[in-house]
């Protein structure tokens, strides 16, 4: 998360960051010639040999515990034209226990490698240690909180705790490397390492070289040998002992409560500022933001949504083309869910972040605009050598606008404009003209008739000069292209603009050429043949298509119409000529002899153009025929009728509940004896409590879900208050009883972190045995954004508590989280699944337990007092195949009351709903979470923490979506089911 204090810290170094010119002597770096399979110069990557844009997106394989719906996910990544996924690797996750790795079921990366393979992605690797990312601890793991000093410096204890960890997932990568027949091209070791503090908590403007050092050398020992990268928080110069320098950038902020009027201009100066820190590397962007995290009381992600939609890819992605950006990964592409309390206190369940794929897996428009973009730079490898060699700013009729133009310095004749609204948070429209350079000379454009370039509000476009489409010669083209390709001989551009606008292209050509609009009113083109050039002006409708002779075929649509279009195969090889017009998502396209099976989702009718060559003579999707006719430019069209079936859903407020009472610590004579004592007296924790004992949950080894403390006491006589200063993370909350009687509740508030309460005791008498019970929310552990600081560490527990008219004896402390702690006994959900509360330490959380003898309640009826009540029903699906339904469980929240529910699906923790904070009322639980094709256990703690109780308002299953196709069979995930807890309490 880009915190405040990141923030502020940008500020306070970005100007006087000490920028290496080289590595320092002594550091470790390893060379290409490790390996010859993937290389880079000063422009790009190449693989095998091939130069390439690397165009990727970041996926957290551990914010998807559904292996087989990875291959969902990255196929549609790269049916956006990409060619990459970043993935992190969260430490805390598979270490939870320090010493032993949980590489198996869900937490496996196999299956993740396999997918990305068979999707025909590259992955960027970057498991840490540190990754931030908004997740718990920034990957740090809870454990860590015993381990004496500084993290993500050379502290001896802190390498001795990472060592173990990089030497595991550094083999899985290394295992799972292109020189091994893998997908992994790039490696990076830890992460916005940029931020750096000295052990009194000032600020360090030095880096820890030798961290980074031994860094690289455990990656080398591990057998990675791809190039290394580092993704510094700014162009700040850390980390350049890489093999390839990189950075991330966030331009258009997090400010989701107002969109787009908060955009910051967009910067020009990174080209610059990469040049002076790597300039033998490829300008590499490591993180650009794809969406924004959402903190509890945030605007939700719909509102981020309209901050980081459609308009913000086409300002600022193409501002980041003008800096020449040639490894581009856009954070996130899909974000996932923060299930199982792998949240930082920062954010909530969802960690949808919108992103151009939801966090059900459905696409937004986003992701539309992204493919065009994409597209577009595949298939125009100049990019990939151009560099910005000119920024004109100029004020046009009530705007200004700015473009970079770009020069293809080794092919030395292409130029790419760049042209953005210099203020893109300004709602202005402008129409102008352009200077560009061309082989031709200096031209002024459009060139016909008046028409003049129109760039509206929130949008940018880029400009061609000397474009080589295959064989022919692209003059210029204001219209942007979107593809190419040349299919049976003959060369077919796919153009597009906004509907209404006018835009031309200027092909090169000396033979006089018929032009012939097929397709679309012929009164909306104009052109003019010279003796070495035809230009045309299209005013653009949905679709024009123009035959310029036999051998053009030129494609003019609107944005909208654009986004029907799919490219199976951008490789600029033609190993697979074909274009498809037409479905939701197009996932595969292969020959097989003369048929071209094409597979994907559609929802309602679908009209498929097929744009291939004459080879193909049939066509099925999703292996069904597609009956199509010849249309008047020699492609096939033909029609899809979707079917979805309609499937009923239970209605969930209707079904048999059963419920305990998990609050059974409150009542008199519960015995805690087989809880863990807190009896340390020493913590290593840099905040040393006031407390006689230490009560931080981590030393002790909880580190998520509900905390419940116990302190026996003996009375004096006459206490008649308690005090406690407690912390538990933003949005936090608690509740506090003396013996059975209930004191009160800090009901929280979003940005909150800790709080000290008072709470009025009914006069103890003396000699009395008091039990003070706290059950409170762990939000988290905090994360670690600067190297050296211990901010993970931040205690869950108390650090002080005082009484008020006498001073009791202690007895004893006593606390709890989940069963077991670190020595969790839920392997296939991991040790962050389950929380501290008595219902969840059983096990009845789980399938399969019998819950017959329980007491009939439903949540909608919920509690009449405070404590916490703990509900469950079982219900059955049957969503037949061949389909995507995602699902998700929505709750009520026209009333806000101080309550939280923790749901469980199968077992599997799937959200966080606190009624009164929010913002998120709707629980996306993928399908393999649940189980589609029969039974469902959902299990939900109530926790009321107000005095009048509390119940829920509504509760519902819903399908957020329904296409016809999907990636095919979804294996449940395991769930293991209910058996009795050995020694549980
Ligand atoms: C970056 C960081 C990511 C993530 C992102 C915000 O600074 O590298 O891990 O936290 O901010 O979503």
């Amino acid at each position: 998360m880009v915190s405040f204090s990141k923030i502020a810290l940008f500020a306070a170094v970005a100007q006087a960051a000490v920028i290496p010119q080289e590595s320092p002597a002594g550091l470790k770096v390893r060379q290409s010639g490790d390996q010859n399979v993937i290389t880079w110069d000063k422009y790009s990557f190449y693989v095998n040999g091939e130069r390439v844009l690397i165009y990727s997106g970041e996926v957290h394989p551990f914010r998807n515990p559904v292996q087989d719906l990875h291959l969902d996910v990255l196929q549609k990544i790269k049916a956006l034209g990409f060619n990459a996924v970043s993935i992190y690797v969260h430490w805390g996750v598979v270490e939870y226990e320090r010493g032993k790795f949980n590489w198996d079921g869900v937490f496996n990366l196999q299956p993740f490698f396999d997918a990305a393979k068979a999707a025909g992605l590259w992955v960027i690797a970057r498991p840490g240690p540190y990754i931030n990312a908004e997740s718990a601890g920034g990957g740090l793991p809870g454990w860590g909180a015993r381990v004496e000093g500084q993290w993500r410096n050379s502290n001896a204890n802190y390498t001795a705790a990472w060592q173990p960890y990089i030497n595991s997932v550094g083999k899985i990568i290394a295992k799972n490397q292109i020189t091994n027949g893998g997908p992994i091209i790039i490696a990076q070791p830890e992460n916005e390492y940029s931020g750096f503090m000295n052990p009194d908590g000032t600020l360090n403007p030095q880096e820890d070289l030798e961290y980074e050092r031994l860094l690289l050398e455990a990656f080398d020992e591990a057998g990675i040998v791809v190039p290394t990268v580092s993704n510094d928080a700014w162009i700040g110069g850390h980390f350049t002992s890489v093999d390839v320098y990189g950075y991330d950038n966030y331009p258009a902020g997090f400010d989701c409560a107002n969109p787009i009027s908060s955009w910051p201009d967009p910067p020009d100066y990174f080209y610059a500022a990469h040049k002076d820190v790597a300039p033998n590397t490829p300008n590499s962007i490591l993180e650009y933001q794809g969406g924004a995290f959402d903190p509890w009381g945030g605007a939700g992600f719909e509102q981020c949504y309209k901050l980081i939609g459609p308009e913000m890819v086409r300002v600022y992605y193409k501002n980041a083309y003008a800096s020449a950006t040639h490894l581009l990964n856009i954070y996130m592409i899909f974000g996932g869910t923060n299930w199982g309390h792998l949240t930082n206190p920062g954010g909530y369940s969802s960690y949808d972040y919108a992103a151009a794929i939801a966090e059900d897996r459905t696409l937004r428009e986003k992701y539309y605009e992204i493919k065009l973009q994409a597209n577009f730079l595949m298939v125009s490898p100049a990019y990939l050598t151009s560099v910005p060699v000119d920024v004109q700013k100029f004020p046009t009729s009530g705007s200004n606008i700015t473009i970079t133009e770009l020069w293809d310095e080794v092919g030395e004749k292409q130029r790419f404009y760049i042209i953005r609204q210099s203020k893109p948070s300004e709602s202005k429209d402008s129409a102008f003209k352009v200077n560009i350079e061309t082989s031709a000379g200096p031209l002024t454009v459009p060139q016909l008739g008046n028409a003049a370039l129109t760039l509206p509000a929130h949008d940018s476009k880029i400009l061609v000069t000397d474009y080589p489409a295959g064989p022919v010669d692209v003059l210029y083209s204001t219209l942007e292209i979107l593809t190419w390709k040349v299919i049976d001989g003959k060369t077919v551009i796919l153009l597009y603009a906004n509907t209404g606008e006018s835009g031309e292209i200027s092909i090169l050509t000396n033979t006089a050429r018929k032009v012939d609009v097929r397709r679309g009113k012929s009164s909306t083109v104009t052109f003019k043949q010279t003796s070495t050039a035809l230009t045309l002006q299209f005013v653009v409708g949905h679709e024009t298509v123009a035959a310029l002779g036999d051998d053009i075929l030129l494609y003019v649509v609107d944005r909208v119409n654009a986004y029907n279009f799919w490219v199976p195969d951008v490789n600029l090889k033609d190993d697979l000529p074909v274009i498809i017009k037409g479905s939701y998502l197009l996932r595969t396209a292969k020959f097989s002899g003369n048929t071209l099976a094409l597979t994907g989702d559609t929802n309602g009718t679908t009209v498929f153009e097929v744009i291939a060559p004459k080879k193909a003579q049939a066509y099925t999707w999703n292996g069904k025929r597609i009956d199509t006719d010849l249309t008047r430019y020699g492609t096939q069209e033909g029609r899809y009728r979707t079917t979805t079936p309609r499937v009923d859903v239970p209605d969930l407020a209707r079904l048999k509940w059963k419920y305990i009472n998990t609050l059974p610590e409150v009542s008199s004579g519960y015995d805690d004896s087989s809880w863990v004592t807190a009896d340390h007296t020493y913590t290593p924790n840099k905040i040393k409590p006031l407390t006689p004992v230490i009560l931080y949950a981590s030393d002790y080894g909880f580190h998520s879900g509900n905390i419940l403390w116990r302190g026996h006491f003996t009375a004096t006589g006459g206490e008649n208050e308690f005090n406690l200063s407690i912390q538990g993370g933003n949005a936090f909350a608690y509740s506090v009883w003396d013996n059975d009687k209930y004191l009160g509740s800090f009901t929280g508030a979003p940005a909150p972190s800790a709080h000290n309460g008072s709470y009025t005791l009914a006069p103890w008498t003396k000699g009395s045995n008091h039990v003070i019970t706290i059950l409170q929310d762990h939000m988290g552990l905090e994360q670690n954004w600067f190297g050296g600081e211990e901010n993970f560490k931040s205690f869950r527990g108390l650090s002080d508590y005082s009484f008020g008219g006498a001073t009791p004896t202690l007895k004893q402390w006593k606390l709890t989280g989940n069963l077991g702690g670190e020595k969790f006994v839920d392997w296939a959900r991991g040790g962050y699944n389950e929380g501290g509360l008595f219902a969840v330490r059983k096990g009845y959380h789980l399938p399969g337990f019998d819950d017959s003898n329980w007491a009939s309640k439903s949540p909608l009826k919920g509690l009449t007092g405070p404590g916490v009540e703990f509900y469950r029903t079982t219900f059955n699906l049957n969503i037949p195949d061949g389909v995507d339904y995602p699902m998700a469980i929505d709750f009520g929240n026209s009333i806000k009351e101080s309550y939280r529910v923790e749901i469980y699906v199968n077992g599997w923790q799937f959200g966080k709903y606190i009624d009164d904070i929010g913002p998120q009322k709707s629980f996306p639980i993928p399908q393999g979470i649940l189980n589609y094709k029969g039974e469902n256990t959902l299990a939900l703690s109530l926790w009321s923490l107000e005095d009048g109780g509390a119940a829920l308002e509504s509760i519902d299953l819903v399908i957020r979506n329904k296409v016809e196709g999907g990636v095919g069979t979804v294996k449940n995930s395991p769930a293991p089911s209910y058996a009795v807890r050995p020694g549980s309490y």
